[in-house]
C-alpha cells in the first residue's frame, strides 16, 4: 500500500508586526476589544514581499527541512486566495522561483480550507501513484485586499506563507481526509475579482464591488463551530478513531473563542490546540500550515503522534485531515 506522509516544513512571514494599539489609530478599536473578542494580539504585515515571493521562501525552507533535492518534486499545489495574479498562477511562479521545470503547477481556490484541500489533492495523486513528492503550499497577502476602514475585518487578518513536502511511503502518513463545501452561504465570506467591463455592454454595470474581504462575523463564528466540530467527527469515524485518540489538534486560526468552543464540546484538553494566532492572527489558507511548521520547529510532535488539521472558510467551505506524525 502506498500512503504519503509529510517529510519537511516550512514557513515565512514579514518582518512587519501590527500589535493592536497601531491598529487603533486607523479604526475606532482598541487592544482590550480585539484580544477579548478574537486573541489576536497582533499580526504581521507585508511591506512590498509578494505572495509568491513569499511562498517560495516557505517552499525552500521545507525542501531544506525535509533534506530532499528540490528537482524531487514533481507537483506544486499552492493553495492561495490573494494571488499576484490570475494567470500565471501562484505555483508556476513558485516552480520558476525555485528552478523547477516540466511538473504540474496549479493554485486552488477554497477560501481559508484551501490547505486542507490542497493535502486532500496531493495525498490522492500520491496515493494513485502519480506522483512521489508534492510542495503544497498555503500563502496569503490578506493585507492588500483588508478594508482597512472596516473594523470588523481588519483587525483580524495577517500575512504569511506555510508549505509542507508530501512524499510517498509504505508508512502510513495522512489517515484520511474529508472535505466539503456549500456555494448558496456564499454572501456570508466574499472576496470579489475584477467587475464585468467592456465597450459592448449596454447597461451600466452595477457589479462592480470593491476587491475587498467582507464578511458576516456573526454568522461565520455559528457556522464555523458547527463546521469544525462535523469536520473532526468525520475523519474520526472514517478512520475509526475516537477524540482520545487523537495527540494534537490544528485547528484554522480564526478566533481563539471559536477554537475554545470546539474544544470545549469535544472534550479536547487545552493544550492539544496548537495556536498561534495571537502572533500572527487569521492568515487564511497559511494558517494551518503557520501552526504546523512552528509546532514542529519546536519539537512539540513525536514520531506516532495523531494529528487532526481542521479548517473552514469562504465558500463556505470546510474540511479536516487525520495523520500520523513520522518525522
Ligand atoms: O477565516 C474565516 C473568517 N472569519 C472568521 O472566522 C470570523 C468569525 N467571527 C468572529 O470571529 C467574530 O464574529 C468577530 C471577531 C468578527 C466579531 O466578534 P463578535 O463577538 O461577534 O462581535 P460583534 O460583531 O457582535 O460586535 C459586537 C460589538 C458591535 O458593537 P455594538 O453593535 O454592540 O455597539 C460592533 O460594532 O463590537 C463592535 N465591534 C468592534 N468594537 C471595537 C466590531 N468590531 C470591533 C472592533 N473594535 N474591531
Amino acid at each position: 500500500m502506498v500512503y504519503s506522509k509529510i517529510i519537511g516544513t516550512g514557513a515565512y512571514v514579514p518582518a512587519r508586526i501590527v500589535k493592536n494599539d497601531e491598529l487603533s489609530k486607523i479604526v475606532e478599536t482598541n487592544d482590550e476589544w480585539i484580544t477579548s473578542r478574537t486573541g489576536i494580539k497582533e499580526r504581521r504585515i507585508s511591506s512590498g514581499e509578494k505572495t509568491y515571493q513569499m511562498a517560495a521562501k516557505a517552499a525552500k525552507e521545507a525542501i531544506e527541512n525535509a533534506g530532499i533535492e528540490k528537482e524531487e518534486i514533481d507537483m506544486i499545489v499552492v493553495a492561495t486566495i490573494t494571488p499576484d495574479f490570475f494567470m500565471p498562477s501562484t505555483a508556476n511562479l513558485v516552480q520558476a522561483e525555485l528552478g523547477l521545470k516540466d511538473i504540474p503547477s496549479f493554485d486552488i481556490v477554497a477560501g481559508c480550507t484551501g490547505f486542507v484541500y490542497g493535502l486532500q489533492i496531493a495525498d490522492q495523486f500520491i496515493k494513485s501513484k502519480q506522483s512521489k513528492t508534492i510542495l503544497v503550499i498555503g500563502v496569503e497577502v490578506l493585507s492588500k485586499v483588508t478594508n482597512w476602514f472596516d473594523r470588523n475585518t481588519c483587525v483580524l487578518f495577517g500575512d504569511g506563507a506555510g508549505a509542507v513536502i508530501l512524499k510517498s511511503s509504505n508508512q502510513e502518513g495522512i489517515i484520511c481526509t474529508y472535505t466539503g463545501s456549500q456555494g448558496d452561504l456564499q454572501e456570508l465570506l466574499t472576496l470579489p475579482a475584477v467587475p464585468l467591463k467592456n465597450p459592448f455592454l449596454h447597461i451600466p454595470n452595477n457589479n462592480g464591488r470593491p476587491s475587498n474581504i467582507s464578511m458576516n462575523g456573526k454568522e461565520i463564528f455559528q457556522f464555523a463551530t458547527r463546521i469544525m466540530i462535523k469536520s473532526i467527527s468525520q475523519v474520526l469515524n472514517k478512520s475509526n478513531l475516537s477524540i482520545s485518540d487523537i495527540d494534537y489538534i490544528i485547528p484554522h486560526q480564526a478566533n481563539i473563542r471559536i477554537i475554545d468552543y470546539v474544544a470545549r464540546k469535544l472534550k479536547i484538553e487545552r493544550e492539544k490546540s496548537i495556536i498561534n494566532l495571537d502572533r500572527f492572527g487569521n492568515t487564511s489558507s497559511a494558517s494551518i500550515p503557520l501552526a504546523l511548521n512552528e509546532a514542529h520547529k519546536e519539537k512539540t510532535f513525536c514520531p506516532g503522534d495523531r494529528i487532526i488539521m481542521v479548517a473552514f472558510g469562504g465558500g463556505l467551505t470546510w474540511g479536516a485531515a487525520l495523520l500520523n506524525w513520522t518525522i
